[in-house]
């Protein structure tokens, strides 16, 4: 069986060559795991074409913010790549979040690109500088609350810097990327049908989780790769019933194909799954 995993592009879009991932080792982690212990030269992968709306603008801004911690560092250090190699004009600040110095990939690279004119880089060890403040964004891009800022980490990362952009008013200049599903809910008044997955013959109560979710629970091993939506590999027909999507969709209409991981039964369904 082919399984499907998203991973954002480290590399520099103004080099050709090789394609760079960085991809952190879960723990219990399917793909990630199998590529952790398993992946050597010469592994074939099958890869699709790069897709999402987490790109640099263009033209460039005056000065560009980036936020990352974790593994989130990817596609913003494909950023910062691409502006140093075009020789960017501007002013690029990017405040990045580890636990300790031995979690910060790309430390030296990092501390190298900091030397570079109009570069800004400031690495924070949680362990010993605490999680995000508006004083730590302040301290690397005094000037943030003018600029466009992309942000990829975590969901409590995430959070916070979302409620720092929304309370300053300049939440229309915060863009994120995410690694991991937002949780989906569907109104009380939609829990409690019956989800029937027709052909391993598995019945359960809807209980607002999603149709992957609920799957999964029940013991099945529907395929899947981003659980948010992106990549269409939970793709599965509904034979018949209510749904209701992450994005608040209602649908009722019979024989249609659905997103399993964004999904959640909201009454009765058939999955021919
Ligand atoms: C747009 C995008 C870009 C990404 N870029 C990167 C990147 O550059 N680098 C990177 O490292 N990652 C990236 N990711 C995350 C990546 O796609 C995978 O989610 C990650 O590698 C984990 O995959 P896995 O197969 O190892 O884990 P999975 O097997 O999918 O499991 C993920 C987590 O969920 C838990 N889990 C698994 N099954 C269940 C279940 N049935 N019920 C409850 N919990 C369960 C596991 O224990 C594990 O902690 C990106 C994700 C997206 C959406
Ligand atoms: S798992 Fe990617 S769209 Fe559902």
């Amino acid at each position: 069986m082919r399984r499907t995993r998203c991973y954002s592009p480290a590399g520099s879009a103004r080099r050709g060559g090789d394609l760079e991932f960085t991809i952190k080792a879960h723990e219990g982690g399917l793909v990630s795991r199998h590529l952790y212990e398993h992946a050597r030269a010469g592994t074939v992968l099958g890869l699709s074409a790069a897709e999402g709306t987490f790109t640099l603008p263009s033209p460039r801004p005056d000065g560009v913010v980036l936020i990352a911690a974790g593994s989130g560092i990817t596609p913003v250090l494909s950023m910062l790549r691409t502006l140093v190699d075009e020789q960017y004009p501007g002013a690029v600040s990017l405040l990045y979040y580890a636990r300790t110095p031995a979690d910060v990939p790309y430390a030296d690279e990092l501390a190298r690109l900091a030397t570079r004119r109009g570069v800004r880089v400031q690495v924070r060890h949680t362990a010993t500088d605490g999680h995000f403040t508006a004083a730590h964004l302040k301290d690397v891009a005094p000037t943030f609350a003018q600029l466009p800022a992309y942000l990829c980490g975590p969901p409590a990362l995430m959070d916070a810097v979302r409620e720092l952009y929304d309370a300053e008013g300049i939440g229309e200049q915060l863009h994120t990327e995410a690694f991991t599903p937002p949780a989906l809910t569907v109104p009380a008044e939609g829990v409690g049908g019956r989800i029937r997955f027709v052909r391993s013959g598995v019945e359960v109560t809807g209980d607002g989780r999603t149709l992957l979710e609920q799957a999964e629970s029940a013991g099945l091993t529907p395929e899947y790769g981003c659980r948010m939506g992106i990549c269409f590999s939970c793709t599965q027909r509904k034979v018949s019933g209510v749904v209701r999507t992450s994005a608040g969709e209602q649908s009722a209409e019979d024989d249609e194909e659905i997103q399993l991981c964004v999904t959640a039964a909201a009454g009765d369904v058939d999955i021919d799954c």
